[in-house]
């Protein structure tokens, strides 16, 4: 998949018929991700292993010599415009904090200085993309990331200042994004999401320590070993901002400041700092259910750290038990898997040729990760779409439909001209 670059150029043409494109045009490109081990662990500085895949957020741009950012939505069909000196939110156009949440976090940061340039310049764009809106694969982290990729070339950073061995800088831009959707968007996510899409790798998983930030690109052999990735997407939608999402932080918290003083512990910042057998000892002065949330954090460390050796020694089978462990302790345990998702892993398993399945991405709905022998691929869909079901039951006013697909490990985010020659054919073709 991923979105053509004719069409995203015709969409900007027919967005913003008026702009002079006789010196082109630039295209930001950021993937959703795939998480396939280490859920709800890295606002506690645990363990991730994301991947990021071949479905993006596109935003096709020209450069502005003022401070004005003008956007349209091609998914919503809508419009937005702000000035680079005075970002606020706009509630009608909730789609567009994302843009401006990570504009602010960029003007606030000092990533401009870092990259030689004198000041932020606005743009014309259009944002398009392919990734299922709202399903757990990413799509706010990605259009978040394809924004600073977008703003910071427009106002001037070339595309080798961004590339793909800048991780330096595209850590701190990972950061910014988060900061934004921290702060502007008011989701207290972690970091995974905004790491995974921009250090994702072709072929690759990312290791991410989320205490250090430090990552490593774990090669994942599916053509070599003959497996597939497929996501199913439930179809069910849940909104971050106000779900369980912030509570389990919260739940968290106290289950670690709990922990800290039952050990006498100080140095215990975070549920990263307490092994399985520290939290043996102490598990029966927590209350049940902040047991249960800190027991599956704890283990869930752990699973990772597994499933980084098994896939380093090309065992799919351990790996695939440590999908279906996870599925389990986030049902049970961390309790953000719903009937949806818990039918899809069941239905999952009892396909021949099934590695391995597991909710991925923060849960409440949202999509099932699939680890397949290839030539069962279009059994597991088969079966996933049967007896799962097409259309799934979700908010009052949205129906959306379940689908599966298969998925491949991709880029990071990238930036890249299109030459006045390409506009002019695409527009010829208009
Ligand atoms: C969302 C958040 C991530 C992470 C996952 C759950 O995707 O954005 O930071 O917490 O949920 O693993």
């Amino acid at each position: 998949m991923t979105v053509a670059i004719e069409y995203a150029v015709s969409e900007f043409i027919r967005a913003f018929p008026a702009v002079n494109c006789a010196d082109g045009l630039w295209i930001a490109r950021a993937p959703g991700r795939v998480n396939l081990i280490g859920e709800h662990t890295d606002y506690s500085e645990g363990f991730v292993l994301p991947a990021a895949i071949d479905r993006d957020i596109v935003i096709v741009f020209h450069p502005r010599s003022d401070l004005d950012v003008r956007l349209y939505s091609g998914d919503y069909d809508e419009r937005s415009e702000f000035g680079l000196d005075d970002i606020v939110r706009d509630d009608a156009n909730p789609w567009s904090n994302y843009f401006r949440g990570a504009a602010k976090a960029l003007c606030d940061s000092d990533i401009c200085r870092s990259l030689g340039l004198m000041s932020f310049a606005g743009l014309d764009a259009v944002i398009i993309g392919d990734i299922p809106r709202e399903s757990g694969l990413s799509s706010s982290a990605a259009l978040e990331v394809a924004s600073a990729f977008a703003l910071l070339t427009s106002s001037g950073a070339l595309p080798h200042q961004l590339g793909h061995e800048c991780t330096e800088l595209r850590k701190e831009i990972a950061l910014a994004c988060q900061r934004a959707e921290n702060v502007f968007v008011g989701v207290g996510c972690g970091i995974m999401d905004q790491m995974a899409s921009v250090m994702g790798r072709r072929s690759h998983a990312v290791f991410l320590d989320c205490r250090s930030l430090e990552h490593q690109l774990i090669p994942v052999m599916l053509d070599e070993n003959d497996v597939a990735l497929v996501v199913y997407d439930t179809g069910v939608r849940r909104e971050l901002v106000g779900s369980g999402y912030n509570l389990r932080r919260a739940e968290l918290e106290e289950g670690t400041n709990l922990i800290a003083n039952a050990l006498n512990r100080p140095d215990i910042a975070t549920l990263r700092d307490v092994t399985p057998d520290d939290f043996e000892a102490v598990r029966k002065l927590l209350s049940p259910t902040v047991a249960r949330r800190c027991e599956h954090v704890i283990k869930e460390n752990d699973r990772v750290l597994k499933a980084v050796n098994a896939l380093c020694a090309g065992n799919m089978v351990e790996f695939g038990e440590l999908m279906y462990e996870s599925h389990v302790s986030l049902q049970s345990f961390y309790e953000v898997s719903c009937p949806e998702l818990d039918r899809a892993v069941a239905a999952a398993q009892n396909v021949r040729g099934v590695i391995g399945a597991r909710m991925t991405g923060a849960g409440f709905g949202g999509c099932t990760v699939n680890l397949v022998e290839r030539q069962s691929v279009e059994l597991l869909i088969a079966e996933l779409t049967q007896s799962c079901g097409f259309k799934s039951s979700c908010s009052e006013t949205e129906t959306q439909y379940a689908q599966a697909f298969v998925v491949k490990p991709a880029n990071g985010a990238s930036i890249e001209k299109i030459s006045p020659h390409m506009v002019q054919a695409v527009r010829d073709r208009q």
